[in-house]
């Protein structure tokens, strides 16, 4: 068993395990400290410093993110050292980062982490803008836009791309101020490993990785609907972002709180035009003695199917027919499809594609 020890964190004692960083102990402690490069799905890179805090006995504010408790420490997350280094290191981020009109960190259509520890915290002086020259690449894929100027550089969608999607088709380039996400020889996303999970836009802090889509029509007002998704049987929870009626963009949940832990693939994320597209069915339709289809009621439908079926089981006996569901459908679904098959029908003849 871990070995386990007492520290104190803004004056609460906490117990935890060897090897808890101080980040994870101050969340149970619900004490919240402002992160930017962390993803609790990710080893920590300590990268950004926005998680600094005071431990009593160390020369240095600390990175909490990245930092393991020992026995008896004291740490101090909002002391005057440490919102003196927050507010100038987000001074800092702004010097180099794209701006809104409104003066604050660009939004890039999905928000940005950035922005609003800038509202939070607020910043300290205005630095003189740092203009850097970075690479750009030209990418004509359809789903995922890389701004190099609202990028913080915390690695965060490389570290996804590579510890959590094991492709890393991302990486960072460059030195210094003109560090940057580049793929190998800047080719198109299309043309690299990617597999357009678009994992890097949901952990990116600040929207440098955002959806296409999103920047064209940038969404203030959405609600979440959630919903499983329904390309496979997995059964990965999405959030289904809707404005007026209509689904704009499609994320996952938080992190830890279902089956897919805050992953999608490319089918969940961006596969959801066909939900609003003109050729979808909305109405059942039977074809009628004229040889064409007919709009109908879902009764009258039904009735169809019915009818249909039995008319082939009594001409031809019960094993004429076959009842095949989709794994598609959730787990009900597909019981009671095999139920109609075997109870109502007399057939086993029932199939399920995720059976093959
Ligand atoms: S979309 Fe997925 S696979 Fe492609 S770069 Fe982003 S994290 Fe990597
Ligand atoms: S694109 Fe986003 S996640 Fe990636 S390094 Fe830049 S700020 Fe971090
Ligand atoms: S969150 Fe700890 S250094 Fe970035």
């Amino acid at each position: 068993m871990a070995e386990r020890f007492p520290i104190t964190i803004d004056g609460r004692a906490i117990e935890v395990s060897a090897g808890e960083t101080v980040l994870t102990a101050s969340k149970r402690l619900g004490i919240e400290i402002p992160t930017l490069c962390h993803d609790d799905r990710l080893d920590p890179m300590g990268s950004c410093r926005m998680c600094l805090v005071q431990i009593e006995g160390q020369r240095r504010l600390q990175p909490s993110c990245a930092f393991p408790a020992s026995p008896n420490m004291v740490v101090h997350t909002a002391s005057e050292d440490v919102q003196r280094h927050r507010a100038l290191l987000l001074s800092m981020y702004m010097a180099d980062h794209a701006l809104d009109a409104d003066g604050l960190p660009a939004r890039r259509g999905v928000g940005n982490q950035l922005r609003d520890l800038v509202v939070a915290h607020g910043a300290g002086p205005t630095l003189p803008p740092i203009e850097a020259e970075r690479d750009r690449r030209l990418d004509s894929n359809p789903y995922i836009d890389f701004d190099p100027d609202s990028c913080i550089a915390c690695a965060r969608c490389v570290r996804y791309c590579d510890e959590i999607e094991a492709v890393s088709a991302i990486t960072l380039a460059g030195r210094g101020a003109k560090t940057t996400i580049a793929t190998a020889g800047q080719i198109g996303l299309l043309d690299s490993t990617c597999e357009l999970c678009g994992g890097c836009i949901d952990t990116c802090p600040t929207g440098a990785m955002t959806e296409k889509k999103s920047l064209l029509s940038m969404v203030v007002k959405e609600r979440k609907v959630r919903s499983t998704c329904n390309f496979c049987g997995v059964g990965c929870q999405l959030n289904l972002h809707v404005n007026n009626g209509r689904v704009t963009r499609v994320t996952a949940p938080e992190p830890g709180t279902t089956v897919n832990d805050g992953n999608l693939c490319v089918k969940g994320r961006f596969a959801f035009d066909f939900i609003h597209h003109e050729d979808r069915l909305t109405t059942p339709l039977i074809r009628g003695a004229d040889g064409l289809l007919h709009e109908a009621s879902w009764d009258e439908a039904l009735d169809a199917v019915a009818k249909g079926l039995l008319g082939v089981k009594e001409r031809h006996g019960a094993d004429a027919l076959g009842f095949i569901s989709s794994s598609r459908c959730t787990g009900e679904e597909n019981y009671l499809m095999q139920k109609l098959s075997r109870a109502a029908f007399g057939t086993n003849n029932c199939h399920q594609c995720a059976a093959t």
